[in-house]
């Protein structure tokens, strides 16, 4: 019956037509989806995440199942504001897991129907907390990022989801930390997405030299970077050490 329909269809429809219909199919489906995972008790599964990527439908663009589950984990892990660089599915799945552990999400995009997209959604599915700033991005010293002077943002971000802005940017994704800097926690965690790209790993290894942090690699499929800031106190605590190494080797 369903392939009949399918044929019939293909025979009487034109293509943008076909391509309308699928489209709303697979936004009914994403919904559906996200409804469930937003009922059930315990975190999003990795086969429900997969299906996620599939009705969103934005493959080059999209975060994939890896990092993903990555978001999820992180967000049940820990507690505070979260930001988002780069709005999509994965601003759609940590806004529900995010509600589920009573955390606000703040999403920066630059691009104005893109973001009217996902508000959209954010908006058909309740999901109340999460604030998504459409705002250009702007010329820096040497790089662009997004214009932030207006928005009212926290100043203890504890998790970072850092997939933008587009590799075409100028400086791509180095302007969070000298932008933003002053809104993260000394704990936060930043999550680098495309880490297996050259530009990406040259942004992590500036941003560990210019703001001290370490960076750790994760992923299999496809790697993502991993960066906190070392802690003041385990800098002191190195330097004692040395020091007191200096002196049991100095007596004789
Ligand atoms: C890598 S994407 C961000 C993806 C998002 N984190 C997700 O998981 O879906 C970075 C930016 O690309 C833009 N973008 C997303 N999909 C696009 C598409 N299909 N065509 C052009 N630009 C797109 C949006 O402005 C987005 O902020």
């Amino acid at each position: 019956m369903k392939s009949w329909l399918t044929r019939l269809a293909k025979q009487i429809l034109p293509a943008s037509c076909r391509n309308w219909l699928k489209d709303c199919w697979r936004r009914t489906h994403l919904i559906r989806m996200l409804r469930t995972i937003q009922r059930q008790k315990s975190p999003v599964e990795l086969d429900q995440i997969r299906r996620l990527v599939q009705f969103w439908n934005n493959v080059g663009f999209s975060a994939l199942d890896e990092y993903l589950l990555a978001l999820v984990d992180y967000v049940g892990q820990g507690s505070g504001p979260i930001l988002e660089c780069g709005s999509g599915l994965s601003t759609l799945l940590v806004a529900v897991e995010a509600q589920r552990h009573g955390r606000q999400l703040y999403s920066l995009e630059h691009h104005p129907e893109w973001g009217a997209k996902v508000q959209s959604l954010l908006t058909t599915l309740g999901l109340e907390n999460a604030h998504l700033a459409i705002t250009p991005l702007t010329e820096f010293d040497g790089f662009s990022w997004y214009d932030t002077r207006k928005l009212s943002l926290p100043k203890d971000f504890t998790l970072v989801i850092c997939d933008a802005p587009p590799g075409d940017t100028p400086g791509g994704r180095f302007g969070l930390l000298p932008c933003l800097r002053e809104h993260l926690h000394s704990d936060a965690v930043v999550l680098l997405d495309d880490y297996e790209r050259s530009e990406e790993k040259e942004i992590a290894e500036r941003w560990a030299r210019e703001f001290g942090m370490t960076i750790e690699e994760h992923g299999i499929e496809k790697p993502f970077g991993l960066l906190k800031f070392i802690q003041p106190s385990l800098v002191l605590e190195t330097s004692r050490e040395l020091d007191q190494e200096k002196i049991l080797a100095s007596v004789p």
